[in-house]
């Protein structure tokens, strides 16, 4: 899709890489970018920047994916729509009914909305975490879904629920097209602590910022594909201006990064002089996985271009820079000061 003069809702847009890609289509000649969130995790802190663009705009009579009518309201007139409200990993596990009605129900709704008012063109967020540890290694688009977890059953079921209904409405005026991005592990300026597998991250930068080793657990030889957020943006972007439809995309950098090659990374672009801290533990949900990102760069032209040490730098100084928010963000996920 063309995006000059379009107008481009953006559901979950006040959250981690929604409120980047929101960003990332200020460079586009989009007339309209409306966000649709309820704030559960997205914050207002998020949108600074974009909302002093008059193109963008906070929906104004509500942002809750389970309220139909507002979210069909907030749907006329949208050419394109991207989805990236859900619930994340921890939650799901910990609240599987409330999981299943926001990232399925809720996926379902925005489907639907975008049939009944004849949006052109959806762009889904997915997750890596269909696939489940790697059995094939970089971990194509065809890897088979092993993923044991309710967050990852409930991106699975987004992503089926996408595939019949386009099928559904194939060639009618209804017809529907859409695209699904997994993401692997992403991270940068605006994360908080409670993404699965990239939050360890945060807490190693506490530690180091308060002279304490960063805490490495198990042997840290957990490995996998960090992607910075703005590529994760650049991804949402290049997938709506894409022509191809009812695909399915790996967004990461191709790169396996263990968990120990990160802390001592970390270390090094801090200038400290600690050193490494092991403690029992290491279990996650998964130990292992990189994705292979040919598929997106030969059919939607995305190339991830912030290589790690970059990102990781970007990531600190954000954090140099918004203290006060990074206090309030370890509150919000309970993380002990
Ligand atoms: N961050 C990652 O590493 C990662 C990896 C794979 C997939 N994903 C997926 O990408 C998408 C975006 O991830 P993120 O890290 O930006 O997440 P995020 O939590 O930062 O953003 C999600 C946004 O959706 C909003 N939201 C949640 N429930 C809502 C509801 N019921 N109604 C309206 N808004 C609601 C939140 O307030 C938040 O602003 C999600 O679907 C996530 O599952 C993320």
């Amino acid at each position: 899709m063309h995006l000059a003069d379009k107008k481009l809702l953006v559901i979950g847009g006040a959250g981690l890489i929604g409120s980047h890609t929101v960003d990332r289509l200020l460079d586009e000649d989009v007339s309209v970018i409306r966000v649709f969130d309820n704030f559960t995790r997205g914050s207002r802190e998020n949108l600074e920047t974009a909302l002093a663009d008059p193109r963008v705009e906070v929906f104004p009579l509500g942002g809750e994916l389970l309220h139909r009518d507002l979210l069909r309201e907030a749907m006329e007139g949208m050419d394109g729509v991207f989805h990236f409200a859900a619930m994340w990993l921890r939650h799901c596990q910990d609240f599987p009914r409330s999981a299943f009605e926001v990232n399925i129900a809720g996926t379902f709704n925005v489907v639907e909305a975008c049939i009944a008012t004849g949006v052109k063109r959806l762009v889904y967020s997915s997750s890596a975490s269909v696939y489940g540890d790697a059995v094939a290694e970089p971990m194509t688009e065809d890897h088979p879904f092993d993923n044991t977890n309710f967050y990852g059953a409930t991106k699975i079921a987004g992503e089926a629920m996408c595939r019949a209904l386009h099928h559904r409405h194939r060639g009618t005026d209804q017809n529907f097209d859409y695209v699904g991005l997994r993401y692997m592990n992403v991270y940068g300026p605006r994360q908080d602590y409670r993404g699965e597998y990239v939050s360890v991250v945060m807490s190693m930068l506490d530690r180091i910022e308060r002279g304490l080793p960063p805490v490495v657990f198990g042997d840290g030889s957990q490995s996998y594909d960090f992607v910075y957020v703005g590529d994760c943006a650049a991804a949402n972007v290049c997938a709506m201006k894409a022509e191809t439809t009812d695909r399915f995309y790996n967004v990461g950098t191709g790169e396996k990064t263990s968990i120990l090659e990160l802390a001592e990374m970390l270390l090094e672009l801090t200038g400290s002089d600690l050193t490494l801290a092991y403690e029992p533990g290491g279990t996650t949900f998964v130990r292992n996985r990189v994705g292979c990102p040919r598929r997106a760069a030969e059919e939607i032209g995305f190339t991830a271009g912030v290589e790690l040490r970059e990102g990781m730098q970007r990531l600190i100084e954000w954090r140099r820079g918004h203290a006060g928010e990074v206090e309030r963000r370890r509150e919000d996920a309970g993380v002990p000061g």
